[in-house]
């Protein structure tokens, strides 16, 4: 008989981290077992479950305490990560019964969110998470920024190893998890990663001595490619300022690789630019982040449009119930609902895909994920408009 226990500190060394090198590496890992020693405190605050049988670790996973901004409001949840079974036992709903435990315990250390990056959307689904939106690749030559070298910004653009830069990538990031939908804020411990090896710059943009915005990113060589990681800034100004300092790289690089959110429009960063913007989801290597809600409580005054709402949420241990969702006070207050008015039916997923925002209650029910009157249909696009998830801040 199977049981499910916690493991923390050392013991993961001989029970989940069994599992990872041949879920996760290629094969032979003959190094594996230091480079996970090596790993251990970068799992420090997760929390670990494994299922043993017979003193033998045969599935494990893990929930890592972050944060997520949901339209505006910062909310824990629970980064679920290393969901692995023995290949002996897969198939026999081990993985299931962890997630099914993981959320319980998140929620109950008060993580009213869960995001993971799927290998395969469909056994998540069933978990009651939706796809959110993939974030884009834009490549393009330095020079092509050229024209905004003649521009007269004020603010500056300082560059520095990040060893020395953390503390204002941190904070920076921080700002950043209380304005943007969707991003998300990881423990310090796994932030740390990015120390390990050190091998990124730092560019961070200033204006009147406040930070506009940064980039990390390394250069594989001369006249090979500037591989930029995630573009994030708070203000047009900043995101220039960013861009004039990509420029400078033209003809030391010839390529430059930017991560930018999914409504972005590199088109129009300047006159005549030629870029080529991507976004390719494949499972497992390059999936959109999925999300879900463990409690109502995660919508409980959120910033919202006037409607007004009944919903009853079907197919899910943690929703399932009857609620009304009134906006009409500027935030969502959520309430047991009473009979009557326009009622939807939803599952989780459904649920999930309108409070973050990414599909309209049409296509909700063009996907399967409920049904509601024409009524309903207009409050809830009121109530929950859509909106795209900046889902930056991997760390
Ligand atoms: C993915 C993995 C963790 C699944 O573990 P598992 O213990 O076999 O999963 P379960 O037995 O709980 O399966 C639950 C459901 O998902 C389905 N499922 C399992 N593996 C699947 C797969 N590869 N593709 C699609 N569906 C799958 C099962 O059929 C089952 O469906 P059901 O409830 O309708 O019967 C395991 O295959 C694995 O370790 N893979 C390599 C590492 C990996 O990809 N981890 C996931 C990272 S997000």
């Amino acid at each position: 008989m199977s049981n499910i226990r916690q493991v923390s500190g050392d013991e993961r060394l001989h029970t989940a981290f069994t599992l990872y090198p041949y879920a996760f590496d290629k094969t032979p890992a003959a190094d594996a077992a230091g480079e996970l020693r090596d790993s251990l405190r970068f799992h420090e605050g997760n929390h670990t479950l494994v299922v043993e049988e017979g003193g033998r670790t045969l599935a494990t996973a893990s929930g890592i305490p972050t944060h997520q901004n949901l339209r505006g409001s910062v909310v824990r949840m629970a980064g679920i990560a290393w969901v692995a079974t023995h290949p002996d036992a897969r198939r026999q709903g081990h993985s299931s019964r962890l997630m099914h435990r993981l959320h319980r315990d998140m929620l109950d250390t008060g993580h009213l969110l869960a995001a993971l990056y799927p290998f395969h959307p469909s056994f998540y689904e069933k978990l009651g998470y939706v796809g959110l939106l993939l974030n884009r690749t834009v490549t393009l030559s330095p020079q092509g920024l050229a024209p905004l070298l003649n521009v007269a910004l004020p603010g500056e653009v300082r560059r520095q190893d990040i060893r020395d830069g953390f503390e204002v990538y941190r904070a920076f990031q921080r700002r950043l998890l209380s304005e943007r939908h969707g991003f998300m804020f990881t423990p310090d411990y796994r932030a740390a990663r990015i120390l390990d090896p050190a091998d990124r710059w730092l560019a961070t943009a200033t204006v009147d001595g406040e930070v506009a915005g940064l980039l990390t990113y390394y250069i594989d060589g001369y006249g090979g490619c500037l591989h930029a990681d995630e573009l994030l800034y708070t203000s047009a100004l900043g995101r220039a300022l960013l861009l004039r300092f990509l420029a400078q790289h033209a003809y030391q690089v010839s390529q430059v690789t930017i991560t930018v959110a999914p409504d972005e429009f590199p088109e129009t960063w300047a006159p005549s630019l030629a870029v080529r913007t991507v976004t390719e989801a494949s499972f497992p290597t390059s999936p959109p982040l999925m999300g879900r809600l463990l409690s109502m409580d995660a919508l409980q005054g959120v910033r919202c449009g006037p409607g007004r709402v009944e919903i009853e949420a079907v197919g899910d241990q943690l929703l399932a119930g009857r609620y009304l969702l009134d906006g009409t006070g500027g935030s969502i207050d959520v309430a047991a609902a009473g009979r009557g008015g326009e009622k939807a039916t939803l599952t989780a997923a459904g649920l999930c895909a309108l409070a973050y925002g990414v599909l309209d209650p049409l296509d909700v029910v063009a996907r399967g994920l409920g049904e509601m009157s024409q009524g309903a249909v207009v409050q809830l696009r009121e109530l929950l408009p859509r909106r795209a998830p900046h889902a930056f801040g991997k760390g």
